[in-house]
């Protein structure tokens, strides 16, 4: 059988202003989808929309915090407004905070949580009835390999993980319904995120991807095109059978 996706059709990159996001909504829009760029601040997002129109793809920039409910809710009715219906949705935006159990306060934990796990819930539960309507869709939602426990970041290894159980449950609620639910777990990923953790550290960015690349099995740190590139395959009509997963994205076996 040959795969088929719907004639009108979107996706959604939550946290696309930079780094992964910006990577995956340009691979998607090369892959012929149009793109609603959502992130904190419309100004953002100028960058990634301008790269996905300079290549001849639509996309529009839409400002949204997605642990806000009415602000992702409406953020998905102006992409379905203006690109078409949302079949594809990235659950990509995160923050991360260092803080040991003992030192992580209520406020720290609350809003990892809100942004991290409530905003994909969010944003996953007010596209379902686009993909419903199309009885087609793809929802990848981006954890981390901190979610099988990653000590000093107990908030941000805590909603990683409960990520993973929201990935499943979808896939298996919506799976009957052509709408497939996946994960990606990227290990590290040169990013602003990545370079905010070696300044924690007190260290040059450079000698701590030199030092991370050493302990990761194919000795390289990671682009953010390598999560791009697992991001279009899940979100392909070729994926289709792929549901219910948890990709690994990290130079080597975890967990
Ligand atoms: P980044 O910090 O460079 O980019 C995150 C983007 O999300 C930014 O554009 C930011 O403005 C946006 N964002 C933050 N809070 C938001 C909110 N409340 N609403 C909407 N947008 C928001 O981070 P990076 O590295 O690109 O990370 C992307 C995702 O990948 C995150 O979920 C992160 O946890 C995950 N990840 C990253 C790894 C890495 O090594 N860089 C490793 C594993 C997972």
């Amino acid at each position: 059988m040959t795969p088929h996706t719907p004639r009108r059709r979107s996706a959604i990159v939550t946290g696309a202003a930079r780094g992964i996001g910006a990577a995956v909504a340009r691979r998607l829009a090369q892959d012929g989808l149009p793109v609603g760029v959502v992130d904190v601040r419309e100004v953002d997002c100028a960058a990634t929309v301008e790269a996905i129109r300079a290549a001849g793809a639509r996309a529009l920039a839409v400002e949204a915090d997605v642990a806000h409910e009415a602000a992702v809710a409406d953020a998905v009715a102006r992409v379905a407004a203006e690109l078409g219906p949302p079949t594809v949705l990235v659950n990509n935006a995160g923050i991360a905070r260092a803080a040991s159990l003992v030192d992580t306060t209520t406020e720290e934990w609350d809003r990892v949580l809100a942004v991290d796990l409530r905003g994909a819930f969010l944003a996953a539960r007010a596209t379902a009835p686009h993909m419903l309507d199309a009885g087609w869709g793809r929802i990848v939602t981006v954890s981390s390999v901190s979610a099988h426990g990653d000590p000093g970041r107990v908030s941000y290894a805590s909603a990683k993980a409960g990520l993973h159980g929201l990935a499943y449950t979808l896939a298996l609620e919506l799976g009957p319904h052509g709408v497939t639910s996946n994960a990606i777990a990227p290990g590290f990923i040169a990013t602003a995120m990545t370079a905010a953790t070696a300044r924690r550290l007190g260290r040059d960015v450079a000698e701590h991807e030199r030092l991370a690349a050493a302990a990761i099995p194919v000795r390289r740190i990671g682009r953010p095109e390598d999560v791009a590139h697992a991001a279009a395959f899940l979100a392909s009509a070729e994926a289709g059978f792929v549901n219910g997963q948890v990709l690994h994205v990290a130079g080597g076996p975890v967990g």
